[in-house]
């Protein structure tokens, strides 16, 4: 059946694999993004490598952070210890996923693909900070269920990297689309389908209230 403890295994698993993944593609396979940046052509602003790869190096160590630290705060047993340990890992998700958004803002304008790519991302760039804000909100008034749906909703995008590659590599290979049409769609599928997934999340798993005991 598929219930919560089976649920947090594979969000446990899919958080180290989606780490591991961006620490070796990004800082050891291919340090300087020659790949990535060898496909922006035709870009409306001109991009400074060193600039972007800094801001980007950011990116990735601060996602990787709120995707461990996220993983964490959703262990029941994390929540049966003492209130400290939730919390402090709750702002350090905070904290981390401002920094992800932050350093999104200033990557948006060079996306691959162009506009069709920097809105959706920019539109992200609003709505995560909200979600994540409406999660505190939440339990700052006591109401436990809400904030771990809220929650699930603002995690779910801690995924966008990760997705967006899996996708963009399947279209790639299965349907021979160019990499920047292949990233652009990869985007959308990303950010709908990880929405998706965390309101089919709260609707089944989620839908009875928590119970620690
Ligand atoms: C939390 C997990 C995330 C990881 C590990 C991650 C990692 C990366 C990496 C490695 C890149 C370089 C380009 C690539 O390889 O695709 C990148 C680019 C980018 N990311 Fe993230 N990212 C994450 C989440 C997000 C989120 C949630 C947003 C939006 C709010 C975002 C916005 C961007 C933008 C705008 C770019 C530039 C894309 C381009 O140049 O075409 N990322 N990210």
């Amino acid at each position: 059946m598929f219930n919560s403890k089976l649920l947090y295994k594979l969000v446990v698993a899919a958080a180290i694999g989606a780490v591991l993944y961006a620490v070796i593609a990004n800082y050891i396979y291919d340090p300087s993004a020659t790949r990535f940046l060898s496909q922006k052509m035709d870009l409306k602003r001109a991009l400074q490598p060193p600039i972007w790869l800094n801001v980007m190096y950011v990116h990735v160590a601060f996602a990787c952070i709120a995707l461990l630290a996220g993983a964490f705060n959703f262990s029941n047993a994390v929540l049966r210890k003492p209130k400290t340990f939730h919390r402090m890992s709750g702002y350090t998700y905070l904290i981390a996923i401002l920094i992800v958004d932050i350093t999104s803002g200033y990557m948006a304008p060079y996306s691959t693909g162009g506009k069709a790519t920097s809105i959706p991302f920019n539109l992200l760039n609003i709505a995560w900070p909200i979600i994540t804000i409406i999660a505190i909100s939440k339990i700052r008034k006591k109401q436990l269920n809400s904030h771990r749906r809220w929650m699930v909703r603002s995690y779910v995008f801690c995924f966008t990297n990760a997705v967006t590659h899996l996708s963009l590599n399947m279209l790639q290979k299965g349907f021979d689309l160019s990499f920047t049409i292949s990233y652009t769609v990869s985007v959308y599928i990303s950010i709908i389908g990880l929405w998706i997934v965390a309101e089919v999340i709260n609707r089944t798993v989620f839908k009875e209230p928590l119970r620690l005991a």
